[in-house]
């Protein structure tokens, strides 16, 4: 049941809307170009401007960073029940993703709220506090407790979960650091149990919506991943993309 507390993953704005800011004076000066008959090369600069933020805005709607994540697979934890491990939680959109989707499971929410929370989701404080708030209004805490800790060395004990997820996190961290944290999460994760990675992926319609301000994640492709991913003891059952995103679903 969801408590009248709303949902605020705090991605930034821009991710989200950012191209108004360039639909807007784009459409006001065509439309000023137009009744004063501007020369026509300014008049196709500014709908080339509007139609490509238009076009970007759709996109970003598309990917909504600060909306309910869709699981990208139906396949992750099948059974709908088991203790989940959410790595890289942030302010819990994915793991509300899980719990949603899963509604006999329960979760594991933990993150390392240190530098890297602040660089996404800002400066305020009790990061772990605004993850408790999303997972309130979510209608989910009741299923989920909130661990703090770094990936790379998790503490749990092996084979604690039935299944594991972590979004746009592993890829933030330096190649040895994302190899340390796939098999620290191989090590938690029961025998056949689940794995759902997801990764930012710089797919062409992030590409033509960011060009290259959007480039972490984007420099490692989906091989090294999944040679990673095999290295690390995971059998890769389904690779596939959703806006702005590469997914692995993986089985131990
Ligand atoms: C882009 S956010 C993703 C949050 C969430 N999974 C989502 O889907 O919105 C990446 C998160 O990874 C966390 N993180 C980065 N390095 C970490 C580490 N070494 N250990 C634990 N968490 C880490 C950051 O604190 C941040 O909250």
């Amino acid at each position: 049941m969801q408590n009248n507390v709303t949902l605020d993953f705090g991605y930034p704005w821009w991710l989200s809307y950012g191209h108004v800011v360039l639909l807007i004076p784009a459409l006001a000066a065509l439309g000023v170009g137009a009744a004063r008959k501007w020369p026509r090369w300014m008049l196709a600069t500014l709908g080339v401007t509007a139609l490509w933020s238009a076009a970007s805005l759709v996109v970003l709607r598309n990917f909504n960073a600060d909306g309910r994540a869709a699981m990208p697979t139906e396949n992750f934890l099948k059974s709908g029940a088991g203790k989940v491990l959410d790595i890289g939680a942030g302010t819990g959109r994915s793991s509300i993703m899980v719990l949603d989707a899963r509604p006999q499971a329960t979760l594991v929410a933990l993150d390392r709220f240190g530098e890297s929370f602040e660089h996404h989701f800002g400066h305020g404080h009790e990061p772990e506090q605004r993850l408790l708030s999303n997972l309130q209004a979510a209608g989910v805490e009741r299923r989920a407790s909130i661990v703090s800790a770094d990936m790379r060395k998790l503490p749990f004990n092996d084979a604690s979960f039935d299944g594991v997820v972590s979004a746009y996190a592993m890829d933030h961290l330096p190649r040895e650091g994302s190899k340390q944290a796939l098999a620290e999460a191989a090590r938690v994760l029961k025998p056949g149990g689940d794995f759902l990675l997801m990764l930012v992926y710089n797919d062409r319609w992030t590409r033509f919506a960011f060009g290259p301000a959007l480039s972490h994640g984007g420099t490692r492709p989906s091989s090294w991943w999944r040679a990673s991913l095999e290295e690390a003891g995971f059998r890769v059952l389904e690779e596939g993309t959703r806006p702005a995103t590469l997914y692995f679903l993986l089985r131990r």
